[in-house]
């Protein structure tokens, strides 16, 4: 069977494409690019030895997703195209909301229209309302999003679900990501952020690199066991294992299901310091700064639906995530610009 994977040349996607080549899938990709670099694909081919068939263009063009629907027999959609620095679309809204969310009704438009209902959705713990009680299950209270790149997963999710609802032979997965970090064990396929990381781990690594001077460790008067915020750090492999999973189920299934993909267990901000400067033997000076506007203390997943309903679980551990992050960043000191 072949799939779809929209951003497929981004970070989670490039991982992801791996893991379905490997597991016997066709891939075929449609990426404009603008966060990312078409050498991660000619790796991933390079890795498996198997060609992916690769489309550069945008997912809000109706003509082109009709032309790639046309030309390839496809199962599945897997939709990770979007834009998702959270900053930024607090500056740029309208960006935020015309991609995100115009990419998700032309691509549903079409696949609607070419009778192929199978789609798996990037969504993200971020669509949690701040005041649940954690581990955050999928029934878990969502909305009151404090930015725009969170509401566009949130109407995301609305829109998608609400499609199931009106027409049963819509199969929909809605993926909610914790926070995914790694790379693939090779060290020739990870994250490449333009410009200054916004996330804590390519910020660690670009500081152990020297890149940058220091981390700035957001805040320590949180109520968590050392003041720093507590998150539910996934590998990305594990990520990439959990949407095959995911492909199996929404190909096999009707309906609107929720998924969380996280660990369950959560690590401080100097956990991940303390992990990542002793696996990896470098120095990691960091200074203590006020808080981040908008984060919260703490943030972890109840896996068990996954484990129970897809059959994933979790295998990679903390040391795992930081040996692989470092093995990436210093093959590729510069990202893919090297
Ligand atoms: P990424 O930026 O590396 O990948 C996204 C890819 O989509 C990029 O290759 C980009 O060029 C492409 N893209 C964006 N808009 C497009 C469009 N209109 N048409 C075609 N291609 C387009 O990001 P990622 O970390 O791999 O994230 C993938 C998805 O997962 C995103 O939807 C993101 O919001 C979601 N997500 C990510 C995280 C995280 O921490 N990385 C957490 C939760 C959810
Ligand atoms: N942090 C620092 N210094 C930094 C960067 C981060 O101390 O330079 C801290 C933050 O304060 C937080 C933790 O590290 O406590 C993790 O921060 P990230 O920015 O890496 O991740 P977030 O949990 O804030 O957000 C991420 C994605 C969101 C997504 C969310 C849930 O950026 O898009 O995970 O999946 F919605």
């Amino acid at each position: 069977m072949n799939v779809l994977v929209t951003g497929g040349a981004g970070y989670i996607g490039s991982h992801t494409c791996l893991e379905l080549l490997e597991s016997g899938y066709g891939v075929i990709v449609i990426d404009n690019l603008c966060n990312s670099n078409p050498k991660s694909l000619e790796r991933v081919e390079k890795l498996t030895g198997r060609k992916i068939k690769f489309y550069e263009g945008d997912v809000r063009d109706e003509a082109l997703l009709l032309r790639i629907f046309r030309e390839n027999e496809i199962g599945c959609v897997i939709h990770f195209a979007g834009l998702k620095a959270v900053g930024e679309s607090v500056a740029m809204p309208w960006k935020y909301y015309d991609n995100n969310l115009n990419s998700t009704l032309v691509l549903t438009k079409v696949m609607n229209q070419v009778g192929m209902k199978n789609i798996i959705f990037s969504s993200s713990a971020t669509v949690y309302t701040a005041d649940n009680e954690m581990p955050l299950r999928e029934t878990s209270r969502t909305g009151n999003c404090t930015n725009p790149y969170g509401w566009t997963k949130y109407m995301t999710e609305q829109i998608l679900s609400g499609m199931s609802h009106a027409d049963k032979d819509w199969s929909i997965v809605l993926l909610r990501y914790f926070n995914p970090i790694g790379a693939h064990k090779s060290g020739l396929i990870g994250e490449d952020p333009r410009g200054i990381p916004n996330n804590l781990m390519p910020y660690i690594t670009q500081v152990a690199i020297g890149r940058r001077e220091f981390l700035s460790v957001y805040g320590n008067d949180y109520d968590t066991h050392d003041g720093t915020g507590v998150r539910d750090y996934i590998h990305v492999v594990d990520l990439a294992k959990g949407h095959v999973a995911a492909v199996k189920f929404v190909t096999a299934h009707t309906g609107c299901e929720v998924f969380n993909l996280g660990t369950g267990t959560g690590y401080s901000v100097l956990d991940m310091v303390n992990a990542f400067k002793k696996v990896n033997d470098v120095a990691l000076p960091y200074k203590i700064v006020d808080r981040r506007p908008g984060d919260i203390a703490t943030c972890y997943a109840d896996p068990t639906k996954s484990r129970e309903v897809l059959g994933w679980e979790a295998q990679y551990g903390l040391e795992d995530m930081c040996r692989d992050s470092w093995n990436w960043q210093s093959k590729n000191p510069m990202g893919y610009g090297d």
